[in-house]
């Protein structure tokens, strides 16, 4: 902590009053998974479905904050973990701010989802795992960055020359080989609904 004499001040609207107001819990909905997994796509959907049921919410995409937040880190490992750190600060303001908060990033280390997920209070982090053979992704490769990494034009790639750790215990799993858009959505707003956070107004 470099800053020194600061003191936290306590707003009187809090994060209970504007989750009454919102009639909806406010949440972090975190997407992991590899590059082509669809994490922005499955986040982007569910937040669509979200909006038309009335409730707030907000995407943290990767390839977006790394242009503005995040303009200033690579790929390293030490990079990837700030870069994380940063995103789950910052979605951790918007769970006070009672809204519900897609962030999708790769977000590939285990100890850096869980330094965000001991962030917040317990049930407002749920980790929603893409699952997707590489081999898929890389037979996708919607961005061509498959093919540069195999060439060796990039480095540090998430699957070819970085790891990606698996997350053991998620919310839950979509695979996204398997389920089409609207399934994968389906299972997302399901959790959201069977966990209460979305119950007052999506029935
Ligand atoms: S994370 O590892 O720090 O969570 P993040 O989700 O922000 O990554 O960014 C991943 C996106 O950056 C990928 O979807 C891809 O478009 C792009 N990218 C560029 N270089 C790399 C790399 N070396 N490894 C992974 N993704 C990369």
């Amino acid at each position: 902590m470099k800053s020194s004499n600061v003191v936290w001040h306590s707003a009187t609207v809090t994060r209970a009053r504007r989750e009454e107001q919102n009639a909806h819990r406010g949440v972090i909905l975190w997407f992991t998974g590899l590059s082509g997994a669809g994490k922005s796509t499955l986040a982007h959907a569910v937040e669509e479905e979200l909006h038309q049921l009335g409730c707030h919410t907000f995407v943290l995409d990767g390839d977006n904050v790394r242009h503005g937040l995040c303009a200033d880190l690579g790929f390293s490992a030490d990079d990837r973990t700030e870069n994380i750190r940063r995103v789950g600060e910052a979605a951790k303001l918007f769970i006070e701010a009672g809204v519900i908060v897609l962030t999708a990033f790769i977000s590939p280390f285990r100890s850096d989802r869980t330094r965000v997920r001991s962030l917040v209070p317990h049930g407002d982090f749920l980790e929603i795992y893409c699952r997707c053979p590489i081999e898929v992704c890389e037979e996708r490769d919607v961005k061509g960055l498959y093919k540069r990494a195999r060439a060796g034009e990039v480095k540090e790639f998430t699957g070819i020359s970085s790891p990606y750790e698996e997350p053991e215990t998620p919310e839950l799993t979509v695979d996204t080989d398997r389920l089409n858009l609207a399934q994968s959505v389906d299972a997302v707003v399901a959790m959201l609904q069977e966990r209460g956070i979305i119950g007052a107004i999506a029935n």
